[in-house]
């Protein structure tokens, strides 16, 4: 049971490698190492005691599409998580997250009507709902006008395959609205790589706990919420992945439908303020986290959580892991990579001595 996974050797695309192998699935990569690193595919190889196959190339290349789909006649499904994903970025730079988030999506709809495979699960965002008025915020709750081109490009790509499968053509499509992923694998062998200074709140502590930022900077204190800090709802990154299993099995257990789309959040149900994920953090890791309070961050929204119903209703899936497990495991992976720069420097050292 082979399913294509683009961008699998990202952040959630490669624990999805992983939760796949664990199912029984044989996961084929399309990744263009643009926001991923070739050493994901070296960890994927340690904990899965094998490489999974990779192609590297864009999605937007049809012509590999085809090559991979021509390759492996047998796939059963989809998962496409290949996307840049940085709110700032992508206001400095719309077309660029036009032509690849909105372009990638068309090219490989078009290659998977070509070749037959109906079933995809799409990387959506809980960002299209906005600030949601009634929380939990249910699926439901409108879709609001998008606040950066990024989170527009994750409506749009939604529309345009609800549109494609309205229009008769052989797709079953799910779109996971993720709330906010963090966390890594247990064996801290693969997390996530931000490239340069992370935008995202858990690498920023982690980095800030392993001396590489001197001071997390905490984005507003003034919200209506307990603490006066934003609420988010934290998911460990393996369980979000085992929801993509779960999507692929709904999707195959559909084949008497031709047609089908839907949408669903995957979340915890439960909200964090930022104070609470650094307060946890230091109980989890033991390390004080320097942090000060500053302005608020423009764009953000005061707070939104997952209604989780439907998630348990239609995919018969929750999630397992707690927020102290998935910053115990993001801290295990921060202490990685320091091992791993601290082994680097050595290495150098020596090389430098000889
Ligand atoms: N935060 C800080 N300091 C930081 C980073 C973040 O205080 O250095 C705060 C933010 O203000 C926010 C919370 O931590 O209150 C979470 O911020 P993240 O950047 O980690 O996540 P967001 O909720 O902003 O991002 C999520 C998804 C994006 C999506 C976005 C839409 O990760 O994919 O929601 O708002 F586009």
């Amino acid at each position: 049971m082979k399913v294509l996974v683009t961008g699998g050797a990202g952040f959630i695309g490669s624990h999805t490698v992983v939760a796949l192998v664990k199912a029984g699935y044989t996961p084929i990569i399309i990744d263009n190492f643009e926001n991923s690193d070739n050493s994901v595919l070296d960890g994927l190889a340690e904990i899965l005691g094998a490489q999974p196959l990779c192609y590297e190339g864009d999605c937007r290349d049809g012509e590999l599409l085809s090559m991979i789909f021509e390759a492996h006649p047998d796939l059963q499904g989809v998962i496409h998580f290949a996307a840049n994903k940085a709110v700032g970025e992508s206001v400095k730079d719309p077309l660029k997250y036009y032509d690849n988030n909105l372009g990638s999506t068309i090219t490989l709809l078009k290659a998977m009507v070509h070749y037959g495979v109906p079933n995809l699960a799409f990387s959506s965002s809980c960002t299209v709902y906005g600030q949601p008025e009634v929380l939990p915020v249910t699926e439901s709750s409108p879709v609001q006008a998008a606040q950066s081109p990024y989170g527009n490009t994750k409506q749009i790509c939604e529309e345009i395959l609800q549109d494609a499968v309205r229009s008769g053509l052989n797709l079953r499509v799910l779109s996971l609205r993720y709330f906010n992923p963090i966390g890594a694998h247990e064996s801290a062998i693969i997390g996530e790589l931000p490239i340069g200074p992370p935008q995202n709140l858990v690498p920023f502590i982690t980095q800030t706990a392993v001396g590489l930022r001197e001071q997390l900077s905490i984005f507003g204190h003034d919200y209506n919420t307990p603490d006066g800090t934003c609420i988010r709802d934290y998911i460990h990154v393996v369980d979000l992945a085992d929801a993509h299993v779960a999507a692929i099995k709904v999707l195959e257990a559909k084949q008497d439908v031709d047609q089908y789309y839907d949408f669903v959040n995957i979340g915890t149900g439960t909200g964090s303020t930022v104070l609470q994920v650094v307060n946890t953090f230091e109980a989890v890791s033991g390390v004080k986290v320097n942090y000060q309070l500053v302005e608020r961050r423009p764009g953000d929204v005061e707070q939104v959580y997952a209604q989780v119903d439907k998630a348990t209703n239609l995919l018969g899936w929750k999630t397992k892991l707690t927020l102290e497990d998935a910053l115990r495991d993001a801290w295990r992976w921060e202490q990685r990579l320091a091992e791993n720069r601290a082994d680097e420097a050595d290495e150098e050292e020596d090389g430098f001595m000889d």
